[in-house]
């Protein structure tokens, strides 16, 4: 190829990938998802969970999340009620393990309604591979006392297992042991 042609090719690579982003819907989501789902995370940059499902493990009446393929499927039964995650009885918060090191906090589900509820706020992304239109979850307030606005989600390496954490805004503290990750809702397996 000239050097004429490739340049154009490229300038032409740059107009297709600047304008393939995916286009979102007018309407706002809403904090209510009734429609039963489940969730996978996304780093394109950490292979090692990019793409991987959420999956429950049962510990007494509480449900931990951890990435398949540990854990049970969660079989699309997550909903979204007022940006509570809700399985059965159980919602999602954001307490216990709290680690001073790094200033991060275990996520799981549990009935339990003394533990800091996590708010989430659905919204709409572009899958980074696929440019498929996405709905994600952010952390919108984690209901301590006073609240605590932002945050994000990551996961951590246990062993063998890889558990879902949480981690305030603007934290310092974070160490590559920390993996940052969106929350991508999904149905159907
Ligand atoms: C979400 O659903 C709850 C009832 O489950 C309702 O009280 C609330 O108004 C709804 N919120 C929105 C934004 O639709
Ligand atoms: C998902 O379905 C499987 C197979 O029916 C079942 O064993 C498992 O308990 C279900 N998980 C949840 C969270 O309902
Ligand atoms: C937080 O720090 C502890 C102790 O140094 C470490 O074991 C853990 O992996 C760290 N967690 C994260 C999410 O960075
Ligand atoms: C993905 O991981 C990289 C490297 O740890 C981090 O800089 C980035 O913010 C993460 N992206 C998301 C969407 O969490």
């Amino acid at each position: 190829m000239s050097p004429l042609l490739s340049a154009f090719c490229l300038a032409l690579l740059g107009i297709v990938a600047s304008t393939s982003a995916c286009q979102f819907p007018d309407t706002p989501l809403s904090s209510n998802i009734t429609d039963g789902f489940s969730i996978y995370v996304q780093n394109a940059s950490i292979p090692v969970i990019h793409n991987r499902v959420l999956n429950f493990r049962p510990n007494g009446l509480d449900m931990h999340l951890v990435l398949r393929p540990a854990g049970e499927p969660t079989n699309d039964t997550l909903y979204l009620q007022n940006g509570r995650v809700i399985y059965n009885t159980l919602h999602a918060v954001i307490d216990l393990e709290y680690d001073p090191d790094n200033s991060t906090t275990k996520i799981f589900m549990t009935d339990r309604t003394y533990h800091p509820v996590g708010i989430f706020q659905p919204v709409y992304g572009c899958n980074p591979e696929t440019d498929a239109l996405q709905i994600e979850l952010e952390v919108a307030t984690r209901l301590t006392d006073p609240p605590v606005n932002g945050g994000k989600v990551g996961i951590r390496r246990v062993v063998d297992t890889y558990e879902f954490r949480y981690s305030p805004p603007d934290n310092s503290l974070l160490t590559p042991e920390w993996l940052s990750v969106t929350l991508v809702l999904f149905r159907n397996g």
